[in-house]
């Protein structure tokens, strides 16, 4: 048992615990993958798998930091009687998964202050993709990291910027979604949809795109990504002026991101 709030500490904890979550995650995938349920409309699935390596997490967690809150995807929250709440994608990109596309990954993240990204201070986070054998990583103060390499963010050349993004699962949204793109465009060089949020904010802290936004996200899906964006020397924002949330999350290097944040206001 430990209760160390050193962001350090909290990510080699978290390293410990992705690593043995995506292991899990990868051997459920080698097995066969069937969808377990819908959740919030046909397209927005859950896999036996998601629960199976959410629940690995949660009772680590528990067992080794039994005063920290838990905030995850299939689990839901519970409070925290310490500072520290971990925020938790079991397996991000579960569409990914479950067609076999070797783009998804645990997504752990410690905060401190309350389980809401309008207001936390993002302390560790890790990304870890099983099918890559890639590992994220940053702590608050001390860097992102692939494995041992430090991440940079990069600027986009005269091309124009490479960005991600995604389509909400709700089909509601896809025009307006689309309707946004159109306004981005100009800016881009190209335009990827990866299929993984936390990944998506990974790569940007890599420099393989220069940017991403979307709308919808969840706290777990950019908890830990976007600290891995900050430490990488980039910006992360949300809707006019906010923090990365629902309405909007944007992640790009500081020479682009106001222009991308102004192209995809509403
Ligand atoms: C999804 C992925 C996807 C994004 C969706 C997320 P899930 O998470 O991150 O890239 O477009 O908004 O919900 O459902 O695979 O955990
Ligand atoms: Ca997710």
């Amino acid at each position: 048992m430990t209760t160390s709030a050193e962001p350090r500490d909290l990510s080699v904890l978290a390293i410990d615990i992705a690593r043995e979550a995506g292991g899990l995650a990868a051997r459920r995938r080698r097995e066969g993958v069937a969808i377990a349920a819908t959740k919030s409309g046909l397209a927005d699935i859950v896999t036996e798998a998601d629960r199976e390596v959410e629940a690995l997490i949660r009772a680590w967690l528990a067992e080794s930091r039994p005063s920290d809150g838990f905030l995850g995807e299939e689990s839901g929250a519970s409070e925290a009687t310490s500072e520290i709440t971990w925020v938790v994608d079991p397996i991000d990109g579960t569409v990914n998964y479950t067609y076999g596309i070797p783009q998804y990954a645990v997504s752990i993240a410690a905060v401190s202050g309350s389980a809401d990204p309008a207001t936390w201070t993002a302390l560790a986070g890790v990304v870890f993709n099983p099918a890559s054998g890639e590992l994220f990583h940053a702590s608050a103060g001390g860097g992102a990291w692939l494995g041992d390499e430090r991440l940079a963010v990069a600027e986009p050349g005269p091309a124009g910027a490479l960005l991600a993004t995604g389509f909400g699962y709700d089909p509601a949204t896809h025009a307006p979604t689309l309707e946004r793109l159109a306004r981005v465009m100009p800016l881009a060089r190209d335009i990827r949809r990866l299929g993984s949020a936390a990944l998506d904010l990974a790569f940007v802290a890599a420099g393989r795109l220069d940017g991403y936004y979307e709308r919808g996200l969840h706290a777990w899906d950019h908890a830990a990504g976007a600290l891995l964006v900050d430490e990488a020397g980039g910006r992360t924002g949300g809707a006019p002026h906010g923090r990365p949330g629902r309405e909007m999350t944007i992640a790009a290097g500081p020479g682009l991101f106001d222009r991308l944040a102004a192209a995809v206001a509403d």
